[in-house]
């Protein structure tokens, strides 16, 4: 087979390494990719969001399987048009993904599916949603009804904040379209998980968890990022939770999507808040998760290309059940300094040699890290978040250990990650360092 892995993050960088070592896979190659992609496989400067760009891509260099790792060329259509093309693929059609790209549109799936989430209103103008607002007067979540890359969720305290939050939205249109129509929910309170499986349309596979760390600073302070760790299996977490969360949340989607003829094929992503009163679905995403994907990749124990094959053509039956291993793994995203706000690029990284990325302890999956332009073979930074550094072991305590050695390891000018991924999981009170 030969596999394009298209993105280029941390995930991707994830998802190509464990392709890599599938026994069916004969050649990787990532579009546009990382200097870590660019390790186990060939990287094709095509952007993920120029759609005609990858089809023909995919097509020139006779792809049997095409892997869409983000939400936004999903959106766009990439899976459909890459169906189209004759050339399986790996990622929903840009029906299926409206999962995620319209928060109201999962919102009326959920209700359709008898899935139990907060109570919520959907609104298109803003003097019907200040009402609503004023109305409730207690804590609410207001939502852009579409992608804003991870930017459109506003937790409200009070009234004022929710007031705030929906004129941003609908008035000042921050979120441009993506704000037009804005889901104001109930705010829910308990621990967050973040569960995923494989779809073929009309099955699930077995389902992973992972947690994911989304605030900058330690203790869960500070502005939201786009996640700064991950670690799996997570606390609370076991076999009748996870049967519960396949039978009652994620099946019933998949089936209520095929039932209106928009059959969902790839990764389904479902954030859930575990309540006092069960689990409740906060989101569901089109793809796996970001830095998630570091910390359940090196859990699959089945083939992923026989795997995500089989979800593309219709028969995950045949390749079931898909199996993940219960090792514990954790993933430290090391970003720059000021991430999520400005930062710097183009800083030196030392301490990342390619021969450096994998061993049986450790490893690193590259993602604003970039080859410095004047030649001279170094690697810099080239983006917020800059890579994971993931680790195994026996207990979480050993792979959080193997995590933080690692990243020990590594220096660029304003390094930064969080000292606490799975520190209470593992025992510990410890930070690290
Ligand atoms: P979303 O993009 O919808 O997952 O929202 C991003 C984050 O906002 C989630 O991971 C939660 O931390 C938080 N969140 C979203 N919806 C709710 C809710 N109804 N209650 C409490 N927190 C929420
Ligand atoms: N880790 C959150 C996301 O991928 O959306």
């Amino acid at each position: 087979m030969r596999v394009l892995v298209v993105g280029s993050g941390g995930r991707e960088h994830a998802l190509a390494w464990r392709l890599a070592g599938s026994t069916a896979v004969t050649e990787i190659f990532s579009a546009p990719g990382n200097s870590g992609t660019a390790l186990v496989g060939t990287n094709l400067p095509v952007s993920d969001t120029d759609i005609d760009g990858m089809v023909k891509a995919a097509t020139d260099r006779s792809i049997n399987l095409v892997v869409i790792g983000p939400e936004v060329p999903l959106a766009l259509g990439l899976a459909d048009r890459v169906a189209e093309a004759g050339i399986p693929c790996f990622g929903p059609s840009r029906r299926a993904a409206r999962l995620e790209s319209s928060k109201s549109f999962a919102r009326d799936v959920q209700d359709a599916a008898g899935i139990s989430g907060p109570e919520y209103r959907v609104f298109h103008n803003a003097s019907a949603a200040l009402a609503y607002a004023e109305y409730r007067d207690r804590p609410l979540v207001v939502k852009a009804d579409g992608l804003a890359a991870g930017k459109g969720v506003a937790m409200c305290a009070n009234l004022e904040e929710a007031k705030s939050a929906i004129m941003m939205c609908m008035q000042d249109r921050m979120f441009g379209e993506a704000g037009e129509t804005v889901v104001i929910e109930e705010w829910l309170h308990g621990p967050e998980i973040s569960v995923f499986a494989f779809a073929d349309g009309e099955n699930l596979s077995e389902v992973v968890a992972a947690t994911d760390y989304k605030r900058v600073g330690e203790g869960d302070t500070g502005p939201n990022t786009g996640g700064m760790g991950s670690y799996g299996p997570p606390t609370p977490w076991d076999e009748t939770l996870a049967k519960q969360v396949r039978s009652e949340i994620m099946l019933p989607v998949i089936r209520e999507l095929a039932a209106r003829g928009s059959p969902y094929r790839g990764a389904l992503y479902c954030g859930l808040m575990l309540t006092d009163d069960g689990p409740r679905v906060l989101e569901f995403n089109c793809r796996f998760g970001d830095p998630e994907t570091q910390a359940i990749m090196p859990r699959l124990v089945s083939d992923p290309a026989e795997v995500m094959m089989a979800c593309a053509t219709g028969s995950l039956d045949d390749v079931a059940p898909v199996e993940w291993s219960d090792s514990p793994v954790v993933a430290v995203v090391m970003v720059s300094g000021g991430y999520p706000g400005s930062y710097e690029t183009g800083l030196e990284i030392h301490g990342l040699e390619e021969s450096a990325f994998d061993d049986n302890d450790s490893m690193v999956f590259h993602a604003g890290v970039s080859h410095a332009a004047d030649g001279s073979g170094h690697l810099v930074t080239s983006g917020g978040r800059v890579l994971t550094c993931v680790g195994m072991g026996d207990n979480i305590d050993q792979a959080r250990h193997h995590a933080y050695g690692r990243a020990a390891e590594i220096r660029f000018d304003g390094a930064y990650y969080r000292p606490d991924i799975a520190m209470l999981a593992s025992g510990q009170t410890a930070r690290i360092p």
